[in-house]
C-alpha cells in the first residue's frame, strides 16, 4: 500500500474542460502528485461513435498504466457515459466517473424538475437519467445537448457576439421547460457560465465538479490512498495535439505552463 500511495493520480478529458474539475481538486487536495491529460487530437468527443470513443479512452488509459497512476479521474462526462461502462475492470487502478460519480448527490438536491446541457453523446446514452433515478426516479429530467459549445470553448471564442448568440439560443430552448436548476453535464460547459448568467440567474446552474472533488478525496481517504506529503505535489500536462491552444484556452480555469504532446 505504501507503495500505492504515493503513486500519481491521473485526470483525463478530451480538451480544457477536465481542467474545470481539476483546478477544483487542486484547491481542497494539493498535495497529490498529478498528470492530466488532455485528448486535442480527437477533440471534441461529444460527436463521436461509441468505438471511436472506447478506442481513445484505452489509448489514454494506456498511457496512464504505463505512469503507474493508482487513480485516474474522467473529467469528462461523454466517456463517462460511453466508455466507463466498457473499460472499468481493464485496468488496475481506480477510475473515477463524474457521472456516476455524482449521479447520488444530483438526485439528492431538492429539484423536482432538472434540465441536463450536455454533448450529443452524453445525451443520446441516456445515462445521466438512468444514473439520476436510480437513486431518485421522480426527478423530471430535460436532457438537451448543445453541439458547438465544445468547440466554442476550445476555440476561446465565448465572447464573439456570433457565439453568445448560439449560447443564448441553446439556453432559451432549455428555459422553455422551466427547471429550477440546469447541470452543465460537461466540463467544458463551466467556461461558459459568465455569458449563460448573462441570460439566468447564477445560481441556476450546477457544476457537478462542486461535489465531484469532495467524492473523490473522501474516497482516496476511505481507500488509503491519499499521498502523506504535506509539501505540495508536482503536476504534469499532456495532450495529443495543439499544445498552445490548449495553454490560452485553459487561463479561465487555470495557468498551465508546461504541455507536452504525447
Ligand atoms: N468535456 C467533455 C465532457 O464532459 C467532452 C466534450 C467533447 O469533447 O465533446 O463531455
Amino acid at each position: 500500500m505504501e507503495n500505492l500511495i504515493k503513486n500519481k493520480i491521473g485526470f483525463c478529458d478530451s480538451g480544457v474542460g477536465g481542467l474545470t474539475v481539476y483546478s477544483k481538486f487542486r484547491n481542497i487536495l494539493d498535495t497529490e502528485d498529478c498528470i492530466f491529460f488532455g485528448d486535442l487530437k480527437n477533440s471534441p468527443y461529444g460527436n463521436k461513435t461509441k468505438e471511436q470513443l472506447i478506442g481513445y479512452s484505452r489509448k489514454v488509459f494506456d498511457f496512464f498504466k504505463s505512469k503507474s497512476v493508482k487513480a485516474v479521474v474522467m473529467a469528462c462526462n461523454t466517456t463517462s457515459a460511453q466508455t466507463y461502462p466498457v473499460i472499468k475492470n481493464d485496468y488496475g487502478f481506480k477510475i473515477y466517473p463524474i457521472i456516476q460519480s455524482c449521479a447520488k448527490i444530483i438526485a439528492g438536491l431538492n429539484v423536482e424538475r432538472l434540465g441536463i446541457f450536455a454533448t450529443a453523446s452524453t445525451i443520446n446514452s441516456g445515462v445521466y437519467e438512468k444514473e439520476i433515478h436510480k437513486y431518485n426516479p421522480e426527478m423530471i429530467i430535460y436532457p438537451q445537448s448543445c453541439p458547438e459549445w465544445v468547440n466554442i470553448v476550445e476555440s476561446n471564442t465565448q465572447n464573439d457576439p456570433d457565439k453568445i448568440e448560439i449560447i443564448k439560443k441553446d439556453l432559451d430552448k432549455m428555459m422553455k421547460n422551466n427547471p429550477q436548476k440546469i447541470i452543465l453535464g460537461c466540463t467544458h460547459y463551466p467556461y461558459l457560465t459568465d455569458i449563460l448568467s448573462k441570460f439566468a440567474p447564477k445560481e441556476m446552474f450546477i457544476d457537478p465538479a462542486e461535489f465531484f472533488v469532495d467524492y473523490i478525496k473522501e474516497d482516496l481517504k476511505k481507500s488509503g490512498l491519499l499521498n502523506p506529503q504535506t509539501t505540495k505535489g508536482s503536476e504534469e500536462f499532456y495532450v495529443s495535439a495543439n499544445p498552445d491552444e490548449f495553454k490560452i484556452a485553459s487561463k479561465m480555469f487555470y495557468q498551465v505552463d508546461k504541455v507536452e504532446v504525447v
